[in-house]
C-alpha cells in the first residue's frame, strides 16, 4: 500500500506553541547517521532536550539551525564561509523506533552538505512546525525514503514568507551581534 504525505505542512505562519528556540551543545550519537542513512545529525544535549520536551511531543519538525564553533579554525575555508549562516533543518524527536534506542535524542539534520563534523559546537535551532509521529520500519531502505522526503516537506513548508523570516531572527548570532 502506498500511503501519499503532504508536500507542505502547517498554517500560513507559525503558530503557538511554536516558534520554539532552543540551544545547545552538539553530542556524540550513534553514528549511524552518516554511515548507514548517509544523513548526518547533530544530536542536542540532554539540556536542551529538557527545554523542548515540556512542549512538544514526539516526531519530526521543521525549522532553521545554526552552527557556532568557538574552537572555529579560522584557516578552514569551509569554517570561514560558513559562519553565520542560518541553514534549513529537519529534526527527528524521540526514540528511533526502527534502532530502539532506549534514551529519547533530538537529532537535527541541517539540510546543507558540511565537510567537517562540528561536536562541541553550539547548536541553535528554531523549531517551527511539525512534519509526522516517528515511526518503525520495515527496512532502512524506507526510513531513508521517508527522511528525504521530510527534507523536502521542510523545504517547501518553509519557503513561505511567514516562516522564511525566522531565519534573521534575532535569536541567530551575527556579524552584527
Ligand atoms: C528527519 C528525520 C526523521 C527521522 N525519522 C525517524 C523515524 O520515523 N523512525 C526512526 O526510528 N528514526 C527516525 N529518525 C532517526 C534516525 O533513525 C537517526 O537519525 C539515526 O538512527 C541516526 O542516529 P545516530 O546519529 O544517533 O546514530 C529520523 C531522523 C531524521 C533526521
Amino acid at each position: 500500500m502506498t500511503t501519499t504525505r503532504p508536500l507542505i505542512v502547517g498554517p500560513e505562519e507559525p503558530i503557538s506553541p511554536y516558534p520554539i528556540k532552543l540551544k545547545g551543545e552538539v553530542v556524540q550519537g550513534f553514528g549511524r547517521g552518516s554511515k548507514e542513512l548517509g544523513i548526518p545529525t547533530a544530536n542536542l544535549s540532554e539540556d536542551a532536550i529538557k527545554t523542548l520536551c515540556h512542549d512538544v511531543n514526539t516526531g519530526i519538525y521543521f525549522g532553521w539551525a545554526q552552527i557556532n564553533n568557538n574552537n572555529n579554525d579560522n584557516d578552514n575555508k569551509d569554517n570561514k564561509d560558513n559562519e553565520y549562516r542560518v541553514y534549513p533543518m529537519v529534526m527527528s524527536l524521540g526514540w528511533n523506533p526502527y534502532y530502539k534506542n532506549e534514551k529519547r535524542s533530538a537529532e537535527v539534520h541541517i539540510i546543507h552538505k558540511f565537510s567537517e563534523d562540528f561536536y562541541g559546537a553550539e547548536l541553535r535551532v528554531i523549531v517551527l512546525g511539525y512534519v509526522r509521529p516517528e515511526k518503525d520500519y520495515s527496512s532502512l531502505d524506507a526510513l531513508i525514503k521517508d527522511i528525504n522526503l521530510d527534507i523536502s516537506v521542510a523545504l517547501n513548508s518553509l519557503d513561505r514568507t511567514s516562516y522564511n523570516t525566522y531565519k534573521d531572527d534575532d535569536f541567530f548570532l551575527s556579524d552584527k551581534s
